[in-house]
C-alpha cells in the first residue's frame, strides 16, 4: 500500500502514483464552462484503473512508444508516460476531452500528445509507429466492435507488440475479444483494482500470432 498523502485542496485524489481530480475540483469546473466533452470522456473512468493495475503488473518493459485510444481525460496515458516514462499520444474522437487530459498531465509532471482522430481513422502506417496500444471503457456500444477489431487488425499489421485494453466486462467487449481472437494471440483476464477503490473487470491484451 502507498504512503498516505495529506492533498492540498479538495478533490484532488491519488491513484497508482498519480495525482487525479474529481469533477468538483475547481480547474476541472472552470474547464467543464469551455468544454464538454460528448461521447461520455467527462471523468476518469474505473476501467482506467484496471488498466493501470494490470500494466504495473504487465510492464511495458523497454517499449517507449504507447497510444492511448478513446482516452477521455488520459488517466491511463499519464500512467504510461511517469511510470514508464513512454512517449505517450493519446487519441480521442471528442477534442473536448483533451483540455482535461492536459490538466492531468500538467498535474503530473508529464507531456501527452493529443491526437483528434475516430478509431477508424487511425491508419495501418500511423498505428505501426506505436509499440503498445492501450484503452480502458472503450467498447461499449455494439457500433463500437467492429471499428475496434478493424483497429486491432491495423495494429497488428502495422507492428505494434500489444494491444492492453481495459472493461468492466461488458457483453460487447467479449465480442470484440472473440473476434480478435480468429487472427490474434488473445488473454481474456479477470483483473481487479484496489486503488482508489475495488473495481472489478476484464483485461483483454492482443499480440501478433506467435509462429
Ligand atoms: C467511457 S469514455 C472512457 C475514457 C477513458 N478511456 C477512461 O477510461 O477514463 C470513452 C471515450 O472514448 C471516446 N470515443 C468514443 N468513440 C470513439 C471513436 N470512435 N474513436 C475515438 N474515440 C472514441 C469518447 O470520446 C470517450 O472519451
Amino acid at each position: 500500500m502507498p504512503k498516505l498523502e495529506q492533498m492540498p485542496e479538495p478533490h484532488i485524489y491519488q491513484a497508482y502514483g498519480l495525482y487525479l481530480l474529481r469533477s468538483q475540483h475547481r480547474f476541472v469546473r472552470r474547464l467543464q464552462r469551455a468544454y464538454k466533452p460528448c461521447i461520455h470522456g467527462y471523468k476518469t473512468w474505473e476501467s482506467s484503473f484496471l488498466l493501470m493495475d494490470y500494466l504495473q503488473a504487465h510492464p511495458p518493459g523497454g517499449s517507449r512508444r504507447i497510444m492511448e485510444v478513446g482516452c477521455g481525460w488520459g488517466a491511463a496515458g499519464v500512467f504510461c508516460a511517469k511510470a514508464f516514462d513512454a512517449k505517450v499520444t493519446a487519441v480521442d474522437a471528442d477534442g473536448n476531452v483533451f483540455p482535461f487530459m492536459e490538466l492531468l498531465a500538467t498535474l503530473n509532471g508529464v507531456e501527452v500528445a493529443p491526437l483528434r482522430r475516430r478509431f477508424e481513422q487511425l491508419s495501418t502506417a500511423r498505428l505501426g509507429e506505436e509499440e503498445v496500444l492501450v484503452g480502458s471503457d472503450i467498447c461499449f456500444w455494439q457500433r463500437m466492435v467492429k471499428p475496434l477489431a478493424n483497429l486491432v487488425s491495423r495494429a497488428m499489421r502495422g507492428g505494434v507488440q500489444r494491444v492492453v485494453f481495459a472493461d468492466p466486462g461488458r457483453t460487447t467487449f467479449y465480442e470484440l475479444a472473440e473476434r480478435c481472437a480468429r487472427r490474434w494471440d488473445v488473454e481474456l483476464t479477470e483483473w481487479y483494482a484496489a486503488d482508489p477503490r475495488r473495481a472489478i473487470g476484464e483485461v483483454l491484451e492482443v499480440r501478433p500470432r506467435a509462429g
